[in-house]
């Protein structure tokens, strides 16, 4: 699909993943791009980017209403970038409740998943369009400390691939996208090395142009999506000796 004079949506735009697809979105040549927050105090620098062309919409990802009224208000739109997400950093055992894991899967599931549904006719009036999932190579392999984030984006890895089953015969392109850790604060916890947040925007956007279902953004992702096809068992082993502030040299898998 080609970027120059879509129209592209993103969630979670004032994070800091979010923010460089704007700025990339922009470089493309896109016609217009609707920034999505929960506050829309938050999309003020966004939107001063090119007033003409940033459009600011109030979206929470886990409101059924507020996501109705963003697919009724934004009715044009044929590039859909599913970037919220939250990592509240809990094991599944160490946690004192679930309260955190239902959480996340809200955001970065249900949340997804609801996107995905109000979304595919709009992109279905528009030829087809495309849906860029923002995962994580975490939903391939447990994070403990973090493991009903993990959890979360594992569920989500799976709902991509029925939406992009369900989506085919409407010519939506589905891409998902699983960075390794990206320096931005919801990683703040999480081991280095952290790829830039630039590069993941700039990495699923290629895929869109190229037509490329899967994309695993920087060296890390690359490396151990690639240990995880030769030895999962042992990638398993490995990232479970992780505690926060650990540096991630490589795991030997
Ligand atoms: N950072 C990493 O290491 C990493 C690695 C792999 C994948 N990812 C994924 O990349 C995506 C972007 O994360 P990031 O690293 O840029 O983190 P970030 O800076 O914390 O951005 C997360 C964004 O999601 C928004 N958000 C959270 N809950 C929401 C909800 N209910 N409705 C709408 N928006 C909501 C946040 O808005 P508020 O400001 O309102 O909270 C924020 O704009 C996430 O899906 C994340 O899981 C990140």
């Amino acid at each position: 699909m080609e970027l120059n004079n879509a129209v592209a949506l993103v969630t979670g735009a004032n994070g800091g993943i979010g923010g460089h697809f704007v700025d990339r979105l922009l470089q493309s040549g896109v016609a217009k791009i609707y920034v999505c927050a929960r506050s829309i105090n938050k999309l003020q620098n966004l939107v001063a980017l090119d007033p003409q062309k940033i459009i600011p919409i109030e979206l929470d990802v886990t409101n059924p209403q507020s996501v109705a009224a963003a697919a009724a208000k934004c009715t044009d739109v044929s590039l859909l970038i599913n970037n919220a997400g939250t990592s509240l950093n809990h094991g599944i055992i160490s946690a004192p409740d679930l309260d955190a894991a239902k959480a996340e899967m809200d955001v970065n599931y249900f949340g997804m998943a609801s996107m995905c549904r109000a979304f595919a006719p709009i992109l279905n009036r528009q030829g087809g369009g495309a849906i860029v999932n923002i995962l994580s190579l975490l939903g391939k392999v447990n994070l403990p400390f973090s493991g009903s984030y993990s959890a979360s984006k594992a569920a989500a890895i799976s709902m991509t691939q029925s939406v992009r089953a369900e989506l085919a015969a409407q010519n939506t392109l589905v891409v998902g996208v699983m960075p390794g850790t990206v320096d931005t604060d919801l990683a703040k916890a999480w081991p280095d090395p952290k790829v830039a947040p630039a590069e993941v925007a700039r990495a699923a956007l290629q895929a869109v142009v190229e037509q490329q279902e899967d994309v695993y953004p920087g060296e890390q992702a690359a490396q151990v999506s690639a240990q995880l096809l030769a030895d999962p068992k042992g990638v398993e082993k490995y990232m479970a000796t992780f505690l926060p502030g650990m540096e991630l040299a490589g795991t030997n898998a």
